[in-house]
């Protein structure tokens, strides 16, 4: 008799443990705070995790395992963990009352910066793994049993990049037809307020090879767009194939023979080292996008000074005449801090001034915020809150406005534009032109992972919109 399924008896584990033959597979939540570094180091941890079995959701509410990728910059944004946690061991405890469990993971630069410190205050976390430390995790994760509560924020020797299994295919595939590829990372530059070259270490460069390899992996994927990520992309020096340490300029000469990808970006770029090799690639590949992130912080040479940043104002904006020179049509973004110790209002002006010279079309600007164990966490002469809040809202609406006229200008044109994912609503899709402006349009999904020719036609609070520009001109890159 087959019974039916009321009949059938299951052997009920009231503790939701994988006995020997249970077969259900742990479940990972990644959540990513801070740079795109972040971003790409989440998924380069979930691929890690894989061989051991756990499997990644986008719901944490169903996870065995939540990571909290976590970002030092600000205060406000170390500070964000901590209320995460605080909500997770709610969540964990409600889950133990009812025979389950949740392991909680912090990884990224509130980790590395503040290492055994997080046990302290958030006595709820099991693990603490740094960025350059968590190739380590599966060995981690079997060590933290609950009594036992690991801490690694080593700078191994080892290259954690080398011994990380690449992603599956499926995977790759499912991350959308854009990627993330880390080329570069830490900072021997130590701007006055930045935790960075504390928190991720001397700047480190992937070989040529290894890039290659993975760019080729990604591209055969579906990949169609690869941004470089570094701290300090633009100092890359990574081995080439000649043995000799190789420029950004010359690294993005040999991924663009890589055919199916139809587009390189690079981020973030220090303005000192914007070589030549790298301008000059900027002329000669159409692969590499017209689009440049070059934070200049300030523009008033006292406080560029005083921030170490190396360079004046002059010299910024000479750079960005000689880059406008060789790809007219370059596209500019940058990061400001207002606020800085000792900003007068004759410096945050000059900050306006090289705004209005240089003309953006896109700024993420944030109020000084001072950072323990960096020199100007220790300088005497902070600014007042309220002003730093007027300096902000100041310089922001002059970013916007110059966002808002740039977006306005490409009303009319047409556009190849990326699409890499579903629209807002359905029927659409969403994907980005050459200057990272998000654009929607009415069409149909097999689009998603090629290039085409948009009319823009509208422009939105967040993107603009548009129609194809002819089907038949469409490129068949997918
Ligand atoms: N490597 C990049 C920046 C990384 S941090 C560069 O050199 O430009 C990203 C941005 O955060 C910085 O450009 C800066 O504008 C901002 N930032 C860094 N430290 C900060 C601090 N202490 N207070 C406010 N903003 C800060
Ligand atoms: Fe921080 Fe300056 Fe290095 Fe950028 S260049 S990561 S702002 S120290
Ligand atoms: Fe934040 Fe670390 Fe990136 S401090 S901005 S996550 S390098």
């Amino acid at each position: 008799m087959i019974p039916d399924e009321t009949e059938i008896e299951r052997p009920q584990n009231p503790h939701g443990d994988a006995g020997s033959g249970d077969t259900r597979a742990k479940t990972v939540f990644i959540k990513s705070y801070g740079c795109q570094m972040n971003v790409y180091d989440s998924q380069r941890m979930a691929d890690s995790l894989a061989p051991t079995g756990y499997v990644e959701t986008s719901n944490p509410d169903e996870a065995d395992l939540v990571i909290l990728n976590t970002c030092h910059i600000r205060e406000k944004a170390a500070e964000k963990v901590y209320s995460e946690i605080g909500r997770l061991r709610v969540a964990r405890d409600e889950r133990r009352r009812q025979g389950g469990d949740l392991k909680i993971a912090v990884a990224g630069c509130v980790a590395q910066a503040e290492g055994q410190e997080i046990l302290r205050r958030a006595p709820a976390v099991d693990l603490v793994v740094g960025p350059q430390a968590y190739h380590r995790l599966p060995d981690l994760l079997a060590k933290a049993d609950g009594t036992s509560k690991p801490v690694d924020t080593d700078f191994p020797v080892e290259d954690k990049f080398s011994i990380l299994p690449p992603p599956r295919r499926d995977k790759t595939l499912a991350r959308g037809p854009s990627a993330f590829v880390t080329v570069q990372e830490g900072c021997d530059k130590f701007c006055t307020f930045c935790v960075v070259p504390y928190t991720r270490g001397a700047e480190t460069s992937r070989p040529v090879a290894a890039i290659v390899a993975e760019v080729e992996r990604l591209a055969e994927a579906g990949v169609r767009e690869i941004s470089l990520l570094g701290q300090n992309v633009n100092a890359y020096h990574g081995e080439g194939p000649d043995g000799r340490a190789w420029t950004l300029g010359q690294l993005v000469h040999r991924l663009a023979r890589i055919e199916p990808v139809v587009r390189l970006r690079y981020t973030t770029s220090h303005p000192r080292d914007m070589d030549d090799t790298l301008i000059e690639a900027h002329r000669d590949l159409p692969a590499l996008m017209p689009f440049l992130h070059l934070p200049v912080q300030s523009g008033s040479d006292r406080i560029l000074d005083v921030m170490n940043r190396k360079h004046t104002a002059a010299e910024y904006l000479k750079l960005i005449e000689k880059i406008r020179h060789v790809r007219p049509d370059m596209a500019f973004s940058s990061d400001f801090i207002v606020g800085f110790p000792g900003e007068t209002d004759a410096d945050f002006e000059a900050t306006l001034r090289l705004i209005e010279e240089v003309t953006y079309v896109s700024a993420y600007s944030f109020k000084y915020s001072p950072r323990p164990g960096t020199p100007g966490a220790g300088m005497t002469d902070q600014v007042d809150e309220a002003v730093k809040a007027a300096r902000l809202a100041r310089l922001q609406a002059l970013t916007e406005g110059q966002q808002k006229t740039f977006n306005q200008a490409s009303i009319g044109r047409t556009m190849d534009v990326l699409f890499d994912r579903k629209g807002k609503r359905p029927g659409q899709i969403a994907g980005r032109t050459p200057y990272l402006q998000a654009v929607q349009i009415e069409a149909d999904d097999s689009l998603i992972g090629t290039v085409a020719p948009v009319e823009i036609t509208a422009t939105g609070a967040w993107s603009l919109h548009g129609v194809l520009a002819g089907a038949d001109l469409r490129e068949a890159v997918a």
